[in-house]
Parts: structure tokens; C-alpha cells; sequence
């Protein structure tokens, strides 16, 4: 897979492996790594190198994602898709000089498109720590809904952490698309 995505502000972009030392520095912030259940901290240059070289230019649309680029800067931040028991999950971070700008809900919202235009996946399944209200909001913006709660593992953090399960259906994400460009029409 090959893809770029263009927003008003970001490029959605494959990784590189020149990408390794940003992804270090934001990557290595607590309240960042702190919010993810797989990044482990304090989270140095050999982990981003690592994960990098796990990237594979033909995976499918459910596992696989972007670097995430704003216009001006390079990369702030990365939206992916894996798969996990309840099936494919979308994730997310954005390094913290960039929150509150609504960039990663504009990330979210076009790979979001890509993801059910390229797939004819039904459902995608996604969750936040029960203290991530930001990222609760992201998701319930683009039509997520509560499914439940589970207990997740956090890397970082080292402990199991409550786990707000959510998922986004096609038909709600299809509804939702429709409202925002009646919205902005
Ligand atoms: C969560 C995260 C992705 C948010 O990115 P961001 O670009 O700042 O988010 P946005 O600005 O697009 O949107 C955040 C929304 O949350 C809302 N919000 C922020 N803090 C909030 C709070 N404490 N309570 C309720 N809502 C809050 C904002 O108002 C905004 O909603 P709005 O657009 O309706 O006003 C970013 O903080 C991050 O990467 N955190 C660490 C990693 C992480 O949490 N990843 C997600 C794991 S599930």
C-alpha cells in the first residue's frame, strides 16, 4: 500500500525510516506514551527504529496506517489500523506541542474515509483509557459509540488500566460523513 491523504492541514503518509528520531522525542513523553496500551517508557530512538522496520509497504488497509505530517513542521504524530480480538482497531498520537488545534481529528476523520472507502470492512472498533477524554471526544465526533468497557494493559504505565470499548459502523460513519458535508455546504 502506497497511499498519501491530503487534509486542509496534514499529509497521511507511509513511514520512513528517517522518521525514527522524531518519533523518539514525542514518543518519549508520558503523556503520551501513558495514554497507549503498546508504547512501552521511557520509549528511546532504537524503539521507533525498530518499529519502523516492521513496516511493510504491502500490508492491508487493516493493518496498516500513517505518519502523520503538518504542513510546515514534518511529522507530529502517527494513525493506525491493527487487528486485535474484536477485530480491525484504529489508533492514535499526536506529539503534545500540537494538541487542542483539532489536528488529530482531521487525521482521524480522513483515514477514517479511507479506511471504509478502500475496505468493505462493517465495523471498526477502537476504546480509550477511562481518563482520555480527548480522545473520547475524537471518536465520538466521527460517530463512534460506547460498546463496553474491558481492562487493557498499558506498557507505559506498567498496570492494567480500565478500557471504554467503542466502535464506529460503516452505516454510522456513512450518516455521519452526510452531516458534516450538509454542515459545511
Ligand atoms: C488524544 C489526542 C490524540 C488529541 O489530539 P488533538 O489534536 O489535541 O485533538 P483535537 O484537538 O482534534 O480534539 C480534541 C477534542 O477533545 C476535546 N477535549 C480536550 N480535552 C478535553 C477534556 N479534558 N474533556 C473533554 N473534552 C476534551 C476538545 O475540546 C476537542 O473536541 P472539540 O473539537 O469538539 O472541541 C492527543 O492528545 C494525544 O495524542 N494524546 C496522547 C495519546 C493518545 O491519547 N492517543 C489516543 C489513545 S486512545
Amino acid at each position: 500500500m502506497d497511499v498519501t491523504l491530503r487534509t486542509p492541514r496534514l499529509t497521511l503518509r507511509q513511514p520512513v525510516l528517517d522518521d525514527a528520531s522524531r518519533i523518539a522525542r514525542f514518543l518519549d513523553n508520558f503523556a503520551v506514551a501513558g495514554n497507549l496500551s503498546r508504547v512501552p517508557y521511557p520509549y528511546r530512538l532504537a524503539d521507533a527504529k525498530a518499529w519502523l522496520r516492521t513496516w511493510r509497504p504491502d500490508t492491508p488497509a487493516g493493518e496498516t496506517g500513517f505518519m502523520i505530517d503538518l504542513d510546515g513542521e514534518g511529522v507530529i504524530g502517527n494513525v493506525g489500523f491493527h487487528r486485535d480480538i474484536e477485530g480491525t482497531v484504529i489508533g492514535y498520537w499526536l506529539a503534545q506541542p500540537f494538541w487542542n488545534r483539532g489536528l488529530m481529528s482531521e487525521a482521524v476523520r480522513a483515514s477514517l474515509d479511507w479506511y471504509f472507502e478502500t475496505t468493505a470492512a462493517p465495523t471498526l472498533a477502537s476504546g480509550v483509557f477511562h481518563f482520555n477524554k480527548a480522545s473520547l471526544a475524537i471518536q465520538k465526533k466521527a460517530g463512534f459509540v460506547e460498546i463496553g468497557t474491558s481492562s487493557r494493559l498499558c506498557l507505559a504505565r506498567g498496570e492494567e488500566v480500565r478500557h471504554i470499548d467503542t466502535e464506529l459502523t460503516r452505516t454510522a460513519w456513512m450518516a455521519h460523513r452526510q452531516a458534516t458535508r450538509e454542515s459545511t455546504r
